[in-house]
């Protein structure tokens, strides 16, 4: 029996109500927390664009910067339960659950970028982008912003005058030991918070990578910035696995092949506005001072003893890898 008119009608009806729901984009949260023009937010801004080219629109990327939406610990929850889609913290973002993920907040580890660079592509960055899966999240890439730089409202020349300074720490055990050894007083604090906490002198010193300092506009709450590359600040970029497994294998693609285009942007970019950002920094008017080679060694001395603590938490066998990748 042919089916009546009425009911092709009805078919076709359903199905035309049907096109919008398939129509529809999907839709990427991508949460972080610093401003647009700095190495992060400009890989973001790229990848956003990538992504929303090649998908034909199909695919929006949104971007929350400067905690807009979230802070990264909140982020973290967030992204476990598909509120959002992608994040980017920074490691020590990541303690509560990979505590491995401080190794790179070990103070004076990497000799220089290339050293860093060759641990996160090689053995040791593979296992610690796997261990995210316990808390359903997959680890895209490594994004870099740079080496931190200590500020205070003096010169920080030698470990000493660090002593009894509240310094504003992310959420990571080895750099409250650090602070601890050097006599300090470390505080966590949301990155969303540290201006007004400097101000308000809830706490007196930080350390940032020279973007953040800049971006943020902590010239204008701290006078001295001690250029002591002491520690690295990078990230790693994270969905998670069940917006993951929701992408057709052609927009998974896209995604990925976005994400590593994206990676080599932003990580250029770093290394160019690294100096860049020094000069405004120095034009704003925050007295910039380097460390003569005793100081800096004696800052090293001092700050490598907490090693020993964390051989545990983080593993002897991934701190000596990671040494061994710098010889
Ligand atoms: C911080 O909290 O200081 C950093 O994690 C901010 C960032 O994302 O660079």
């Amino acid at each position: 029996m042919k089916p009546s008119r009425v009911i092709l009608a009805s078919i076709l009806f359903i199905a035309l109500l049907a096109v919008p729901a398939y129509a529809k984009p999907i839709i990427i949260k991508f949460s972080h927390v610093v401003a647009v023009n700095t190495p992060k937010g400009q890989a973001t801004e790229y990848f956003k664009k990538l992504v929303e080219e090649r998908s034909g629109g199909n695919i929006k990327v949104e971007v929350y910067p400067n905690a807009s939406l979230y802070d990264d610990t909140i982020a973290l929850e967030a992204l476990s339960m598909n509120a959002c889609q992608m994040a980017a913290p920074s490691f020590s973002k990541f303690t509560s659950f990979v505590p491995q993920l401080q190794l790179f907040d070990l103070p004076f580890l990497f000799n220089d970028a290339n050293h860093l660079h060759n641990v996160l592509q090689g053995e040791v960055g593979k296992k610690l982008l796997g261990m995210v899966a316990k808390r359903g999240l997959i680890g895209l890439a490594y994004w870099d912003n740079g080496f931190k730089q200590l500020s205070a409202n003096k010169p920080l020349l030698e470990p000493a005058d660090a002593k009894r300074l509240k310094f504003r720490i992310m959420p990571s055990k080895v750099i409250e030991a650090q602070f601890k050894a050097l006599g300090g007083a470390p505080q966590v604090l949301p990155f969303s918070e540290v201006y007004s906490a400097l101000r308000q002198g809830v706490v007196d010193a930080a350390e940032n990578p020279l973007s953040n300092f800049f971006s943020k506009k902590f010239y204008e709450v701290q006078s001295d910035l001690t250029l002591s590359n002491h520690g690295y600040l990078g990230y790693m970029v994270v969905t998670n696995k069940i917006f993951w497994k929701k992408l057709s294998d052609q927009q998974r693609e896209i995604v990925s092949g976005a994400i590593a285009e994206a990676t080599e942007y932003g990580n250029k970019l770093a290394m160019e506005m690294d100096s860049r950002y020094l000069e405004d920094v120095k034009r704003a008017g925050t007295t910039v001072h380097e460390l003569s080679a005793e100081q800096r060694l004696a800052w090293k001395e001092e700050l490598k003893s907490i090693y020993p603590e964390f051989y545990d938490v983080i593993g002897k066998d991934l701190i000596e890898q990671a040494l061994a990748t710098g010889k």
